[in-house]
């Protein structure tokens, strides 16, 4: 005779496998009636002209979804909720601990707002297809710049204001805005953060020449403005018209965004209008069940591709309100002010990244920040950005007594491709899997020739083409490139860049990187531009960079460098130098703190840097020295470095 609890989790199995045959059932459908199945999706939303062909495969490897539709995103997650009669409802929930700040935006002050600054912009001539860059802090005066150049089909491009003006200038010179939105400053837990100085570096730095600059004065740092160029925000707006959406084609860019390739040059993934809004639309419901009226929040920055698609886009779309939070998961003030933020403001779904759950776990591992504090109201908890460890997914579900979902994606593919649908076929969690492919991604691990691999193999993880609407169409201004880095090394697929396995059940467990990206507190950063940066000191003659265990940030960048011939520099002043250079260079984000001279780097005979093989020594792996090493002994150079920088151990 089982016991009642046994009894429910027996019921509990067979519903979770129920609705694991209801998920393959509809990745299935997705797959085979590609038309049909998004053709359906897309009827949950307003199209000025609806689309007659849903998937346009005349331009392969180019895929282009809904191509003969027209509609505006800014009115599908702006207007139509006012005209739906939910013009009080709280849009956007700001929450800023840093500042002591909250307030709610309703969706008819969000379409005020938007539509005026929209009519700023066209007032200064910003037309459909101009790119805005807007570099700007964790305020909602950034959610509206986004939204205003969606409006008006200005193609917007955001970067995260943990960059330097270097990184800033980089993107400018690719993106040619002609206008720049900018607050003052951003607020980090250190203070206040002066992003106007870093912006007029960056644009005196820049090839590109930008007309105007819109600034936002936050009154945490008063900026001077230059004249002619500055505009002052509130200045601009009080006296600006209001604009209307404009008619876009589906496939027009909505925005580029820039990410981390394997060279320092960003590669600035495009996004289109229609096929994103549907597969948002989409995600909101099946993956995140949420629905207009919920409230949603993604504890991100608008700076990287989770702040787009689920702290702007995803929940406008649906018509939930939005949190917009500027702070940190531990610090402003303490490690339960997500808990406390999520009962106030009766979050349903919950978003952040394993990072912050590691640093939330840290200071408070046994979870006293959450006695008190009512969390009916929390149904599901997503991780994504960075590989979750078991032991914090599972801390987090022992502690919360929720589902945490670990959810997998990319800013190419701009939303989840492995995912449990909670919203639709919840089915078993597996810790350290992001569970089953998504419906519209068509997955598969394969080796080096590209044969599908047997389960619990580990591979290279492709996605079959063409890729579901939403995920990026190309590379801004560089088809080639989009070609190269993703769809040459298996034709027919796209490269993820991802390794990893499938388990008997069909769940995939993505592992690690195959190329020189790292991901650091979940954001994604390059180690070839860090590489970059350290060459340039003048004492350099050679840098390798690679990724190494954190307990904290996942991974951290760690430098080592051959420094010129008859060069006398202290290990301490080195060390000092090449660490304010990369924060000048690449900016705070980096996280760059270990760094260490050495005599000679591992090579093959060709001068390729042994890079992966320095990592499996720092992370203590088994490895082999290459056949085609060109030395050895650099082998236990590496080795001795490490060690004195506290990773790999001795030789013994
Ligand atoms: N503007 C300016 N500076 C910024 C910034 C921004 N928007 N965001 C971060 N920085 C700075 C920080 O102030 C810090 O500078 P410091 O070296 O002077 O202290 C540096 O960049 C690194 O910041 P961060 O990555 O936030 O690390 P931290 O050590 O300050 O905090 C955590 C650690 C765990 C609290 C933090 O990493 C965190 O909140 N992680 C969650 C990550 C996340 O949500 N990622 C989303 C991706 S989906
Ligand atoms: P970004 O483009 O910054 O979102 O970084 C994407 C990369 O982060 C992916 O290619 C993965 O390497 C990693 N990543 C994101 N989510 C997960 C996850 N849930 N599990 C493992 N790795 C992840």
């Amino acid at each position: 005779m089982l016991t009642e609890q046994q009894n429910a989790s027996v019921a509990q199995a067979a519903n979770q496998k129920q609705n694991q045959q209801k998920h393959q059932a509809l990745h299935q459908a997705s797959l085979l009636n590609k038309a049909e199945f998004w053709g359906e999706a897309a009827k949950t939303l307003d199209w000025i002209k609806p689309a007659h062909t849903v998937l346009d495969e005349s331009q392969a490897p180019f895929y282009h979804w809904f191509t003969d539709g027209e509609m505006n995103t800014c009115y599908n997650a702006v207007d139509r909720h006012v005209l739906a009669g939910r013009g009080d409802q709280v849009a956007i929930q700001y929450v800023s601990p840093v500042t002591d700040t909250e307030y709610g935006i309703s969706y008819a002050e969000l379409q005020a707002q938007v539509s005026r600054l929209a009519g700023f912009m066209q007032s200064i001539g910003i037309v459909k297809g101009d790119r805005v860059v807007i570099y700007m802090s964790m305020v909602p005066e950034t959610a509206f710049a986004m939204l205003a150049c969606a409006r008006i089909g200005a193609i917007h491009s955001v970067v995260f204001g943990g960059f330097a003006a270097n990184e800033l200038a980089t993107r400018i010179n690719d993106a040619k805005p002609k206008l720049v939105l900018s607050a003052t400053c951003g607020i980090e837990p250190s203070g206040v953060i002066p992003y106007k100085p870093l912006l007029d570096k960056a644009l005196e730095h820049a090839v590109h020449q930008v007309e105007h600059c819109l600034i936002l004065n936050r009154s945490q740092y008063q900026a001077d403005l230059q004249e002619g160029r500055d505009l002052d925000w509130q200045a601009a707006l009080a006296t600006a018209p209001k604009a209307d959406c404009v008619s876009l084609k589906a496939t027009d860019p909505l925005y580029v965004l820039y990410t981390s390739g394997t060279t320092g040059q960003p590669k600035g993934v495009v996004r289109d209008n229609g096929g994103h809004a549907v597969a948002l639309a989409w995600s909101m419901q099946h993956i995140y069940d949420i629905q207009a009226g919920d409230v949603f929040w993604a504890a991100s920055d608008v700076g990287w591709v989770v702040g787009h698609s689920y702290i702007v886009y995803g929940p406008l779309l649906v018509g939930a309100t939005t949190l917009m939070y500027e702070g940190k998961p531990v610090g402003t003030p303490d490690p339960g002010a997500f808990w406390r933020t999520i009962a106030k403001y009766k979050v349903k779904s919950f978003f952040t990244a394993p990072t912050a759950i590691r640093a939330i776990k840290r200071e408070d591992p046994d979870g006293e920040y959450l006695q008190g504090v009512d969390l009916a109201c929390l149904k599901n908890v997503f991780l994504a950005g960075e590989r979750c460890e078991p032991d914090t997914l599972v801390w987090a579900h022992t502690k919360l007594a929720k589902p945490v979902i670990d959810h997998w994606w990319q800013t190419e593919t701009g939303w989840p491709v492995a995912a449990n649908l909670m919203g639709t076929a919840p089915v078993a969690i597996k810790p350290g899997s992001p569970a089953l492919p998504v419906p519209g991604y068509a997955v598969e691990v394969v080796d080096e020739l590209g044969e599908q691999v047997a389960p619990n193999t580990s591979g290279n993880v492709v996605i079959k083409l063409p890729l579901p609407p939403g995920t990026l169409t190309t590379l801004w201004q560089n088809d080639q490139r989009y070609q190269d880095s993703y769809l040459s090394m298996y034709p027919g697929y796209y490269l993820t860049g991802d390794a990893g396995y499938t388990d008997e059940d069909g769940y995939l467990y993505i592992m690690s990187r195959i190329d020189d990206i790292i991901n650091v507190a979940g954001h994604r950063l390059s180690t070839g531009r860090f590489e970059e940066v350290l060459c340039q000191h003048p004492d350099v003659a050679e840098a390798a960079v690679i990724g190494v265990d954190d307990q904290l940030k996942g991974q951290v960048p760690l430098g080592l460098v051959v420094l010129k011939k008859g060069v006398t520099i202290s290990d301490e002043e080195l060390h000092k130098q090449l660490i304010t250079l990369v924060r000048q260079e690449i900016g705070p984000v980096a996280s760059f703190r270990l760094v260490s001279a050495i005599q000679k780097l591992p090579k093959t005979r060709s001068g390729k840097i042994l890079r992966g093989t320095m990592r499996k020594i720092a992370d203590n792996q088994q490895y082999t020295a290459p056949a085609t090493i060109e030395d050895p002994q650099t082998l236990e150079l590496v080795r001795t470095a490490l060690t004195r920088m506290g990773y790999a151990d001795a030789l013994i």
